[in-house]
Parts: C-alpha cells; sequence; structure tokens
C-alpha cells in the first residue's frame, strides 16, 4: 500500500511540474485577471480531472463566485464561512480531508466529498480571493497539492 500511495504522489507531483511552465506561459502573456483566473480553472479542470475548481472573489465583506470549472456553485460565501470564508479568515490554505467533518462546511454539491482552499493574494499581500478545489472522493488532497497550487496562484497576478 505504502509503495502505491509513494508512486500516486510521485505521479501527481511530476503533472504539477509539467503543468508549472505551460501554465506560466499562459499566464504572463495575458494581464487581464478574469482571462486568467479563467483559463487556470479551466486547465485544472481539464488536467486533474476534479470535480469543481473554482475562484471566489473578495467584494466588501463577501466572497463572490468568480471564473470556475463544474457545476453550478453557491454565489456568495461570508467572511469565515465555510471552506472558503475559513482560508480567507485565517489567511491560510485549508486541506480538508473530509468536508462533512468540518464545522460550517457550505454543501455547494452533495458529490463533494474533500477540498482544498488556497488564498489569493494581490499586489500588497492582501487576499483577494480564494481557489476552492473540491472532490468527490475523500481524502482527495494533501501537501503535494497546496505547495504546486500556491506556486501556480503566485504566477497570477492582479
Ligand atoms: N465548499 C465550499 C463552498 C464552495 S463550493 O463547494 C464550490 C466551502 O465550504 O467554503
Amino acid at each position: 500500500l505504502q509503495t502505491i500511495e509513494l508512486n500516486a504522489s510521485l505521479g501527481k507531483e511530476e503533472i504539477y511540474l509539467q503543468l508549472l511552465p505551460q501554465l506560466r506561459g499562459l499566464l504572463e502573456s495575458e494581464a487581464d485577471l478574469i482571462a486568467n483566473l479563467a483559463n487556470c480553472c479551466a486547465v485544472l479542470k481539464e488536467t486533474f480531472r476534479w470535480w469543481w475548481v473554482g475562484f471566489y472573489l473578495v467584494k466588501g465583506n463577501e466572497l463572490v463566485l468568480g471564473p470556475f470549472q463544474g457545476t453550478l456553485a453557491c454565489t456568495r460565501i461570508a467572511f469565515g464561512k465555510g471552506v472558503c470564508g475559513s482560508a480567507w479568515q485565517q489567511k491560510r490554505s485549508l486541506v480538508v480531508p473530509d468536508v462533512e467533518a468540518f464545522p460550517g462546511h457550505i454543501a455547494c454539491s452533495a458529490a463533494s466529498k474533500s477540498e482544498i482552499v488556497l488564498p489569493l493574494f494581490g499586489p500588497n499581500q492582501q487576499i483577494i480571493g480564494v481557489l476552492d478545489v473540491d472532490s468527490e472522493y475523500l481524502n482527495h488532497f494533501d501537501h503535494i497539492d497546496e505547495k504546486y497550487l500556491g506556486q501556480i496562484l503566485q504566477l497570477i497576478k492582479a
């Protein structure tokens, strides 16, 4: 089992390592934030076949749904609410192996079983939004996703 898990991890890391320079080229050649967020979602969804991948953007005291790939989603999330609002409040990434065990999780889709949320930082290190990835499988995300999704978000210039 350990070997399988190790190989699975290496496979995922290799995919991220191949993806990063491609995304760098794509994102550096366009200055528009929404266009870049949209393409970022498309590339990630296509590559990893995740259930849902998208951005929520800070507007006043709420997160409002931005570019995404997947099924219809809730449009507004308050500061500190759900995984997305908590990541914003705590200014850090959250890896949630079982969404039902996360107090206050917002279920946009009954299919979602685990998720990862990372803050998206603006030019002055303020949080301008979050990236939310949902999986229909339990325990789907780990420190490897956190590391490389974080690097991908750094390519996005607000
Ligand atoms: N589950 C998220 C809400 C967003 S959707 O799942 C797309 C949360 O708890 O913040």
